[in-house]
């Protein structure tokens, strides 16, 4: 049974966990402000926000409930644009009118919802920001001048929210309406029960799956994840983790997401140019979903995330139904096209690397037909060892997507570099 809470109402259902949220909302709540644009995660018209608990602290990032299995709503709080609605149009609704932000207005409930969730969220907010939180939206109408307007007008009127008892403040100034209040303690009531309930659940025998974003599983084989006995991983707190193990090497977990890598300070301590990789990945409310397991597992040729991890020397580790684990290093786990070193019934649970020693560099680059939003022509990722007087490389680790069948670690460039001085070439 699937439980979650629904803007202001309790859900229990025995729904497949493999059909989506979108689906859910508009046809068996008839919630029909979500949208269904291109059913791929490429629009935005299906937005809504989704609300959990981070640290502690309840926090609402927004998704595209297209490509969202009802299974991860579980312990949620779900929230569509008949949530936001008062008696009144919130500041942000307002700002879109007032700016002329909608024409046909097929898109405007995905903005609303992205430019409510950036309200909500704790990034600073400047205009920057609010641009970046819509950046998985597209409208076919406007240009986007009027609704860049909108995000300005939204950021003046954001500025004054405190850093502490946010809702509260959200809620007074009409933001969300005034349930959002009760909202931490009913969440946290709810998903203590259902904690209560998994301990007292026997095992069962359905197929593990871990899906995040289900770009292309719920894409491609959206009927088949329907109807498949699923019991998803996502959720599972040992898949979550980012930290250092005892060997002092960087574990990341199977369910760690693209956003919640990049927002790790352990990660950001590696690359100094973080924020300007993830942008070049998917948009704002993929990156909330997607997990880095599910780009590794996908094996698609331009995988961003599998590149970027292959010049980290990157293990994989993997275990069966029977609890049999093992490790296979990222570079070998790649045999064809779509074809892995792993059998049906394992599942990744973490990845292990060494950190980046100090004298190393870092890049990763990507070329493809839109700047952003876009999957990549060619990428390619690059880690180098310098020398102690940094005029040479000690260690080269290169690898490219788009090249070949699969992820490539370009092996023997890295042996051809690897010792070489440093030079112009002139
Ligand atoms: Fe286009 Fe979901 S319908 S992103
Ligand atoms: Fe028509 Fe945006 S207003 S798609």
């Amino acid at each position: 049974m699937i439980q979650f809470i629904l803007n202001r109402q309790h859900i229990s259902t025995d729904l497949p966990a493999g059909s989506t949220v979108l689906d859910f909302v508009r046809y068996h709540k008839r919630l029909r402000g979500t949208k269904i644009g291109c059913r791929e995660g490429d629009c935005g018209a299906c937005t809504v926000l989704v609300g959990d608990f981070e640290n502690a602290t309840l926090r609402y990032r927004s998704m595209t409930s297209c490509l969202m299995p009802l299974g991860n709503a579980h312990g949620k709080h779900i929230v569509t644009v008949e949530g936001i609605n008062g008696e009144n149009l919130s500041p942000v609704q307002e700002a879109m009118v007032a700016c002329q932000g909608t024409q046909c207005g097929f898109c405007t409930i995905g903005f609303v919802m992205s430019l409510t969730g950036f309200a909500m969220d704790t990034t600073q907010k400047d205009y920057e920001n609010a641009i970046a939180s819509i950046d998985g939206n597209v409208c076919r109408c406007t240009g986007y001048k009027s609704i860049e307007r909108a995000a300005a007008l939204i950021c003046e009127q954001i500025a004054e929210k405190p850093a502490a008892q946010t809702l509260e403040w959200l809620a007074q100034n009409n933001f969300i309406p005034d349930y959002f209040v009760e909202i931490p303690q009913r969440l946290a009531a709810l998903q203590e029960k259902l904690s209560a309930q998994n301990k007292n659940s026997t095992a069962s025998s359905s197929v593990l799956l871990n899906i995040g974003g289900g770009t292309d599983l719920i894409v491609q084989k959206h009927h088949a994840v329907k109807h498949a006995p699923l019991e998803l991983l996502y959720e599972h707190k040992d898949f979550q983790q980012i930290r250092l193990n005892a060997q002092s090497n960087c574990e990341v977990g199977a369910s760690v997401t693209v956003t919640e890598w990049s927002e790790s300070p352990l990660i950001q301590s590696f690359f100094s140019d973080l924020k300007r990789y993830v942008k070049m990945v998917s948009s704002t409310p993929i990156r909330n979903m997607a997990t880095l397991a599910g780009n590794v597992v996908n094996a698609s040729p331009i995988g961003d995330m599998s590149v970027f991890l292959l010049v980290l020397e990157t293990d994989v580790h993997l275990k069966n139904k029977e609890g049999k684990a093992r490790k296979v290093a990222l570079k070998n786990f790649y045999k064809a096209y779509k074809t892995l070193d792993k059998t049906p019934d394992e599942v990744i649970t973490h990845f292990e690397f060494v950190p980046p020693p100090t004298r190393s560099v870092f890049n990763f680059e990507k070329v493809s037909k839109r700047t952003y939003l876009d999957i990549a022509s060619v990428n390619s990722a690059f880690s180098a060892t310098l020398s102690p007087d940094g005029n040479a490389f000690e260690q080269v680790h290169l690898s490219a997507g788009g090249v070949a069948p699969f992820p490539k670690y370009l092996r023997q460039t890295c042996d051809f570099l690897s010792g070489k001085n440093i030079n112009t070439g002139n």
